[in-house]
């Protein structure tokens, strides 16, 4: 990159203010997992109150987490890798700073409506129709900044991570509008537009893909950003990270019906689905050898750096859960992981390994970076939180593995005159301990997301703002 080009002062307000706010959403989102996990141990914690029930609050979990924990992750490094890598300011500070308050709002909606049951009933896209409508204003205004910032560039590449980033805007863009199409009957009361199977197929086409572009296509334009500059290396290869972005994207959309197998969606689309997302394991693997590949030469940073370790741990559990996938897509397999905690184990050896490790890698070196300090307050602290959320991914993913196959075999069982051999209750019961080491695992997830919150306070805190501004209009380092 031409660092002899004059240096732009960035837009850092608007990054600051969305990753102080991931760190927030992130310690009450999954804080509020651990709460529901303490619910399946102790059932009794409901309380009886309908707005602190599970069917309640479990929606609110899977809101917080994607969407204002991962969706803040993710205008944070977008805003910060457009303007460096463009080497140019955000188009617009007042479109910017519109689209940090008008998120939070939305965020603030679900905080409201969701406690209250008031919802589509569609997972992951739960917000009524006035509240969509808003997100989608506020989204607009996101892809106006973001691909006008690609416009007005000085640099003249367009960055590989870019590419993901804007991916992700369009393709989010479309699915949140085809899938919200509904006719409101009041404020807070609408119908979606599609009945029956057709209805199931849009919202899992949606749902599938809200996977596809939110949590991995975006979180790769952070992948591609953050890894080669922890490492301090280029790239592995640029070729590779072209055919994986156009590998990744023809093929994702096409995937949704293997959440669907074996309902009353006609056959051939679940086959369809079935050998999509088992072809969708080589591109999810080229960006992960990308990423991997790019420490070659500088492997012996990993003993030293804990931001590393985040970053390349996060990329081991992406290729984990991408290998998961399409063999659970099989429609054999999924005849026995359906409906158990085997597809609550999967979503979070992508939720918390992947998304949320690599948001914690690049937050941390974000952070300093946009508050003008040499590094994070303690690096000890980034060590130690490194540990406490691997240890608590594996304790969680392998309760639900242990318990996923637990039910899965326990509902099939017959006995010889084709009565069932177990009760739910039994199955239920057989799940238990399970539960309890999830519970363990979040606990130990959410306490090093505490220690993150801790470190990046005292980092914020002892910011010095002269060296903040000089940082604000720093090119590329
Ligand atoms: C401390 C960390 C976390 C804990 C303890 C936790 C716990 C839970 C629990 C108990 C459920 C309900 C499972 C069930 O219905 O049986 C759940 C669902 C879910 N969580 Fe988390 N969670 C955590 C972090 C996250 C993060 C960071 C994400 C996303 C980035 C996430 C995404 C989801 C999703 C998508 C579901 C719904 C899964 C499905 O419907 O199949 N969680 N979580
Ligand atoms: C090649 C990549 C992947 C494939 C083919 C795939 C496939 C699948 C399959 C077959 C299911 C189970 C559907 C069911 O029985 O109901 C599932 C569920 C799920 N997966 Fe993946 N997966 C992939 C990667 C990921 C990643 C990286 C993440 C997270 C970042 C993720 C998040 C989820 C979620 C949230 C669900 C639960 C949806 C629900 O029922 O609420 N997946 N996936």
């Amino acid at each position: 990159m031409d660092t002899t080009l004059p240096s732009p002062v960035y837009n850092y307000k608007v990054v600051r203010q969305f990753a102080l706010m991931t760190v927030v959403w992130g310690v009450i989102g999954m804080g509020l997992g651990v709460f529901i996990a303490s619910q399946l141990v102790w059932p009794a914690l409901n309380f009886d109150l309908p707005w602190l029930s599970f069917g309640r609050l479990r929606p609110l979990h899977t809101n917080l987490v994607i969407f204002a924990f991962g969706g803040s992750a993710l205008f944070a490094t977008s805003y910060y890798t457009v303007q460096r890598t463009c080497q140019a300011p955000l188009i617009s500070d007042k479109l910017a700073a519109f689209t940090f308050w008008g998120w939070q709002a939305m965020v603030a909606m679900l905080l409201i409506t969701l406690p209250q049951g008031l919802t589509t009933t569609k997972e992951y896209a739960e917000l009524e129709f006035s509240g969509a409508i808003w997100l989608a204003i506020v989204w607009v205004a996101y892809a106006v900044v973001f691909f006008g910032t690609i416009v007005k560039r000085k640099a003249r590449h367009i960055y590989v991570g870019n590419w993901f980033f804007g991916a992700f805007i369009v393709v989010t863009a479309m699915l949140h509008v085809v899938n919200h199409a509904a006719i409101p009957v009041s404020a807070f009361k609408s119908y979606p537009v599609y009945s029956g199977a057709t209805d199931a197929m849009v919202q899992w086409w949606y749902g599938h893909n809200a996977v596809g572009f939110f949590l991995t296509t975006g979180f790769l334009g952070m992948m591609y950003y953050f890894v080669p500059k922890q490492a301090g290396r280029p790239v592995y290869s640029y070729r590779l990270s072209i055919v994986h972005f156009w590998a990744l994207i023809t093929l994702y959309i096409w995937a949704g019906p293997h959440h669907l197998h074996y309902t009353a969606l006609p056959d051939w689309a679940q086959s369809l689905g079935m050998a999509m997302s088992l072809i969708l394991l080589a591109p999810s693997w080229g960006g992960m050898i990308n990423g991997m590949m790019t420490l070659s030469g500088a492997w012996h940073k990993l003993r030293t750096d804990p931001i590393l370790r985040f970053l390349v741990v996060s990329l081991a559990f992406y290729g984990m859960s991408t290998f998961e996938g399409p063999m659970m897509a099989i429609k054999t397999v999924n005849a026995l992981s359906h409906y158990t905690d085997w597809t609550i184990g999967h979503v979070h050896a992508g939720a918390l390994g992947w998304v949320a490790m690599i948001t914690f890698g690049s937050l941390y070196h974000l952070i300093p970076k946009v508050y003008g300090r040499e590094r994070m307050h303690s690096i000890g602290l980034i060590n130690a939180h490194f540990w406490l959320a691997t240890i608590g991914t594996v304790l969680y993913i392998a309760s639900m593995w242990v318990n996923g196959i637990t039910q899965g075999l326990m509902w099939r069982a017959v006995n010889q005159d084709g009565t069932l051999t177990y009760s739910f209750v039994e199955a239920l019961d057989a799940s238990h301990p399970g539960f309890v080491v999830r519970l363990i695992g979040g606990v130990f997830f959410l306490t090093g997301m505490l220690l993150m919150a801790y470190n990046v306070w005292r980092t914020v805190r002892l910011a010095d703002p002269v060296a903040y501004h000089a940082a604000a209009s720093l090119a590329e380092r």
